[in-house]
């Protein structure tokens, strides 16, 4: 067979696997996710739930909670060094304790921002200068 011949037996092959990547990248590109949400299912779904909802008396709600928003600025020090007082949300009380995970201050930026728009409907985003400049303050 020549050089040719190969050439034009292959084309056909290689039009359709350019549009076979094409429509993948429209695909995954029109999907894409919140670069939140990975840190958000890896390290917080298994207590407050895959959608915010918390599990009964023991670990409190994300979703619609009015504790995260009341104290916005302590949520980068909870959530990398934990909680261990009794809190309140949305008028119930709550004192299991929250441990510290091992997050930086960019994922932690990402899953605030996450929280912000999927769960409190707050109108705000965060990054990680913020977040280092709050770790400073952590009691
Ligand atoms: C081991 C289970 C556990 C994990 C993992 C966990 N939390 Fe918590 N979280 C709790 C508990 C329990 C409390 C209540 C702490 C208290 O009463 O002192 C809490 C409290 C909170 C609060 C304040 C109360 C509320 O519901 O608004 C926020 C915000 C929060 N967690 C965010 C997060 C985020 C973000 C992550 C992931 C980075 C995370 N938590 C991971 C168990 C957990």
């Amino acid at each position: 067979m020549d050089k040719n011949k190969i050439i034009r037996y292959l084309a056909p092959f290689a039009i359709v696997g350019i549009i076979i990547i094409f429509i993948l990248n429209v695909i995954t590109h029109g999907s894409i996710q919140h670069p939140g949400k990975s840190t958000y299912q890896s390290r917080c779904a298994q207590c407050h739930g895959d959608n915010g909802e918390g599990i009964k008396a023991l670990t409190p709600p994300l979703f619609q909670a009015d504790l995260p928003v009341q104290h916005f600025d302590s949520l980068p020090c909870w959530i990398k060094f934990g909680m261990n007082h009794s809190i309140k949300v949305n008028g119930i009380d709550y004192d299991q304790p929250m441990y510290p995970n091992e997050v930086d201050e960019i994922q932690t930026a990402n899953v605030i921002n996450f929280m912000c728009q999927e769960f409190f409907n707050y109108d705000t985003t965060v990054n990680s200068i913020w977040v280092k400049q709050k770790w400073k303050d952590c009691e």
